[in-house]
């Protein structure tokens, strides 16, 4: 199988959370392959420094003030980003979140309702937009759901309840989004990344925990490039092959 990133380059991607994290390095990663990349995530004065950053780069990064749990907000994006980018030909849905209050013992319907629209909706919608002007240009182009290892098995993490169960739909949407596809014969692929533990701000409070410090010492944790290289592996693969699932996992497993 011959990998490469050319029939990519001067093409349009869609990074949702490209303000921090494992998104802000897919997005950096594609700007330097040479791709169109519009970055959608709220805080815009991040995405805004990551254009700076990118300004010298082989291809072009359009930052993009979109809350992904506001129907109205993806759908303007989608617009803007078809207005002044072109046709899209990928999707890295990886905008997520771990908010506080989302247990089931404690939990409250608000922070329940939050989590399900911003990491399971917010990417269905996403999905559609993205779909509906890959056909219309008649593109086979590539969705990428930035999943977890959350998203197969249950394990214990701390204030994770509602995670997981959001990450087990996301496993169930990719592969119903591959049926309807096929049901279609459409030659758009789906890839689904499972990514174990990985040094970003989702992560949150307990970053200043002896136990994360141990993690840290004992290398038990991946880092947001390592993730972007999976989507590059995913995205080089030739036209006929396809990577339904991509699991990535530091080589020491965390202890919590
Ligand atoms: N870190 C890990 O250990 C790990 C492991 C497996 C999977 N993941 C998954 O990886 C993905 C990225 O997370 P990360 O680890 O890189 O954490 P992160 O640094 O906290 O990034 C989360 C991103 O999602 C965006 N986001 C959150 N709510 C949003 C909203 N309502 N609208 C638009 N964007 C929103 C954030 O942007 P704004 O706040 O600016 O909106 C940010 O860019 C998530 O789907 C997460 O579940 C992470």
């Amino acid at each position: 199988m011959v990998l490469s990133m050319d029939r990519w380059i001067g093409k349009v991607a869609v990074v949702t959370g490209a303000s921090s994290g494992i998104g802000a390095a897919i997005a950096e990663r594609l700007v330097k392959e040479g791709l169109k990349v519009a970055g959608l995530a709220r805080r815009d004065d991040r995405l805004e420094d990551l254009a700076k950053k990118l300004s010298s780069q082989k291809g072009i990064f359009l930052p993009i003030k979109t809350d992904i749990s506001k129907e109205s907000d993806i759908l303007n994006a989608f617009k803007k980003i078809k207005e002044q980018l072109g046709p899209i030909h990928i999707l890295v849905n990886n905008a997520g979140i771990v908010p506080p209050g989302s247990n089931i013992l404690e939990g409250n319907i608000d922070a329940w309702t939050n989590i399900f629209e911003v990491n399971v909706i917010g990417l269905c919608i996403a999905t559609r937009e993205a779909i509906k002007d890959m056909k219309a240009n008649n593109v086979n182009g590539h969705i990428i759901h930035i999943n977890s290892i959350l998203g197969h098995q249950v394990i214990q993490f701390k204030n994770m309840s509602l995670y997981p169960a959001t990450k087990f739909a996301v496993t169930a949407l990719a592969e119903t989004l591959r049926l309807e596809l096929g049901n279609q014969k459409s030659k758009i692929k789906i890839t689904n990344v499972s990514p174990g533990l990985v040094d970003t701000e989702i992560i949150g409070a307990a970053k200043e925990s002896p136990a994360f410090k141990e993690i840290i010492a004992n290398q038990a944790i991946l880092f947001p490039e390592d993730i972007a290289d999976g989507v590059v592996y995913a995205l080089s693969t030739p036209p006929h092959v396809q990577i339904q699932e991509l699991t990535i996992r530091p080589v020491t497993e965390p202890k919590f």
